[in-house]
């Protein structure tokens, strides 16, 4: 059982007061309520820019973009639980969000440094249906990890057409509140859930892994030097 434990809410709606702020809020709320150490993200208020493809993150094991990037990256590494915030913007994530997700990027996918980790997906949307979509897929984020994978706690997918606000709607606070809850659960219970995305898991485990451990060892006095040592301090090479 473990007794103290982060919680970081990313928002990625612009409206600091959106239904998609608002539904993360009450979510750390939530979260709070059952022991957690909470922190809110407003990407929209950090100095973002986009990812240039460069790579060298694989080389340096850091951006090189010097922006607010970096100081998130590591606040998500240490914490036990990201609960990530979207709006609904073409039946997708928003670009603040898919800005995110690009500048962890390839690091990500080569070391598995989310692994572990509880994630929960929020989004506000008009269409209830769209909502719970892109929630469900920010939930499903780092499920795959190659070396290690995430855990997803749930998600909260809400509709609010015709200017129909969060704030206002009792039903989706309780539901808000309860994932947070749920979150911090997850941490407290170190649960492991060996069902979630099996399928995915078995595919990388069986093409992805042995291909990255390969390369990686192979060049582990060179390129791969980084993400060697990232592996290997983690014990998730064999
Ligand atoms: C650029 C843009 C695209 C949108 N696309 C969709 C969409 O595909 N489906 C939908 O149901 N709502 C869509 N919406 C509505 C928003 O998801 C909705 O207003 C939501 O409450 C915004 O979240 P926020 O209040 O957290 O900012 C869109 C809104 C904008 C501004």
């Amino acid at each position: 059982m473990k007794d103290q434990f982060t919680v970081v809410g990313v928002i990625s709606s612009p409206r600091p007061q959106g239904n998609t702020a608002v539904m993360v809020r009450e979510a750390l709320k939530g979260a709070k309520e059952e022991g957690a150490i909470v922190e809110e993200v407003f990407l929209a208020d950090m100095k973002m820019e986009f990812c240039m493809g460069c790579l060298t993150c694989l080389k340096n094991g850091k951006c090189c973009i010097a922006d607010d990037f970096n100081a998130l990256r590591d606040l998500l590494y240490n914490a036990d639980a990201i609960i990530l915030g979207s709006p609904t913007y073409g039946a997708n994530v928003n670009a603040i969000m898919k800005n995110l997700v690009d500048r962890l990027g390839m690091y990500e996918v080569a070391t598995s440094s989310l692994g572990g980790k509880y994630i929960a997906g929020i989004s506000a949307a008009n269409s209830a249906a769209a909502a719970k979509k892109t929630a469900k897929t920010l939930s499903h984020f780092g499920n795959t990890g190659t070396f290690s994978r995430t855990y997803t706690s749930g998600f909260l997918g809400a509709g609010f057409s015709g200017g129909r606000q969060a704030s206002k709607e009792k039903d989706i606070l309780r539901k808000a509140r309860l994932l947070g809850k749920k979150v911090a659960d997850d941490i407290k219970e170190v649960r492991k859930y060996p069902f979630q995305n099996i399928q995915g898991r078995i595919i990388s485990s069986m093409f992805m892994r042995p291909a990255f451990s390969k390369y990686i060892i192979e060049n582990k006095e060179a390129d791969a030097k980084v993400i060697y040592s990232s592996l290997k301090n983690r014990n998730l090479l064999t």
